[in-house]
């Protein structure tokens, strides 16, 4: 007798039922079958075509399938798919090299992880190792990773699920972030850094704070220009380290190879993964100081595991930092910055559930409000742990319909797609804006 194929199921169902579907109850899960993917787009088994207004989790920066970074990656498989991260590659050396043109000053000394997650686990490590301290200051809104270490910097309701079963670490603090939109509880920068700075005072060994330079996931909120260069000040009047996470803001996202890079200060540990290889290989990447790097020098890097720098992600990468100036991308992603504010703000004249427009190079979101006047979200992160249905999630589904894919998230969507994406397909995701966005305009004060 022959065996049903998967057994019996779809692909979805059966992907459903014997994997586990993340950041979510299992039962509903009834995951898109996707089984193509080019440039902009990517195809539902169906035949359906979907803008990726959203790049996956805003990460193909590049687009789909680019044949460059495709075919370094069967390159490197045919050359050197393997060998322990002990030895050195050809190709580790390559990726160095090119990535200590492009990080921020003073970073050259680097650690391949293979997520953002694992990357951000080494930097606090590397934190408390370097610094003999234990204690970590992250934000409120920052997304971090979901090990346990990532997670306990995580400050939204995602941190919440772990506590109960005390599987976060100890000695990290939370404090509020800059959000222009929501000035509370501080009304700007100077206030959130005085109370960074109140903090310092009161707490005792502390060795990191711990940022998104433009926060992602809980809503690309960028800092007025005066909130980095006091919080390096900030840092070094107090000795504790500064870590970039741009794993989700790096990569041409707002105009800059990484969106410190905007305001002239270089952390003392960053930290990436997403646009590095465009998502198409699994790299986390973490850079140093020389200063916290020479620690190590006599000090035990107490790190590692076996598939650190494995050339099989390091090859994309090398191919994709080619793509990134080939195609012009980070120029181009700070070119089309005006062209986002003027449709994007348009679209705010029409809707009136559109509180706030917002966003830096390729990175936008717009936060949608029940009332302009008292900014009342659809949902907040209470909402999402209490597994409240969400309207955002309406408005998602309404995108879908039009072939257009994009996360929203509480109360807002992100725009983050991949940076070739072009005007005209802007105005594609704009026509299915305007027919999503009247589900929250009749829930709106007009
Ligand atoms: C800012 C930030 N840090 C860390 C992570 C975790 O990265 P990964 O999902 O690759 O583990 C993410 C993922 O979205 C992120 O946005």
């Amino acid at each position: 007798m022959t065996k049903a194929p998967l057994r019996g199921m779809s692909v979805p169902d059966f992907v459903a039922r014997y994997s586990f579907g993340t950041w979510r109850p299992q039962k509903g899960w009834k995951p898109m079958h996707v089984t193509k993917a080019e440039g902009v787009y990517f195809w539902e088994a169906s035949g359906k075509r979907f803008l990726d207004m959203s790049a996956q989790l805003m990460c193909s920066n590049l687009g789909h399938q680019n044949e460059v970074v495709v075919e370094a990656i069967c390159r490197q498989a045919r050359e050197l798919a393997f060998v322990a991260p002990g030895h050195a590659t050809t190709i580790r050396a390559q990726l160095t090299e090119k990535l200590l043109d492009i990080v921020p000053d003073g970073l050259e000394k680097f650690f391949y992880a293979t997520s953002g997650t694992e990357a951000n686990e080494c930097a606090i490590k590397m934190a408390r190792l370097f610094t003999g301290k234990h204690k970590i200051i992250a934000r409120y809104n920052g997304y971090h990773g979901s090990t346990a270490t990532a997670m306990s910097l995580t400050g939204d309701y995602r941190r919440w699920f772990a506590e109960p079963i005390r599987s976060t670490i100890d000695g990290v603090l939370h404090a509020p972030e800059c959000n222009p939109y929501r000035p509370v509880p501080f009304r700007s920068a100077s206030d959130v850094i005085d109370y960074y700075d109140y903090m310092l005072k009161n707490e005792a060994h502390v060795a990191a704070i711990i940022v998104e330079p433009v926060v992602g996931t809980n809503g690309v909120l960028v800092p007025p220009d005066d909130y980095f260069p006091r919080l390096r000040a900030l840092c070094d009047q107090h000795g504790v380290l500064l870590i970039a996470d741009e794993v989700m803001s790096g990569w041409g996202r707002t105009g800059k190879w990484f969106a410190i890079q905007h305001w002239g200060v270089s952390p003392d540990i960053l930290v990436t993964a997403k646009g590095v290889t465009s998502a198409m290989a699994p790299l986390g990447v973490v850079a140093t100081t020389r200063k916290v790097a020479d620690y190590f020098e006599d000090g035990w890097f107490a790190h590692g595991h076996t598939y650190e720098s494995h050339p099989l992600t390091l090859a994309p990468a090398v191919a994709a930092i080619d793509e990134y100036r080939r195609l012009n991308l980070i120029a181009r992603s700070a070119q089309m910055e005006p062209v986002f504010a003027a449709k994007l703000g348009a679209l705010k004249d029409r809707h009136p559930s559109v509180g706030d427009v917002r966003g830096k190079g390729m990175f936008w979101a717009l936060e949608l409000v029940k009332d302009r006047a008292s900014k009342e979200p659809f949902g907040t992160f209470k909402d999402k742990y209490a597994r409240k249905p969400m309207v955002i999630d309406q408005v998602v589904a309404k995108l879908a319909e039009h072939g257009v894919s994009m996360i929203g998230w509480m109360s807002h969507l992100v725009l983050a797609p991949p940076l070739i994406l072009t005007e005209g397909q802007l105005d594609d995701c704009v026509a299915a804006l305007d027919e999503a966005l009247k589900i929250t305009d009749a829930l709106a004060k007009g």
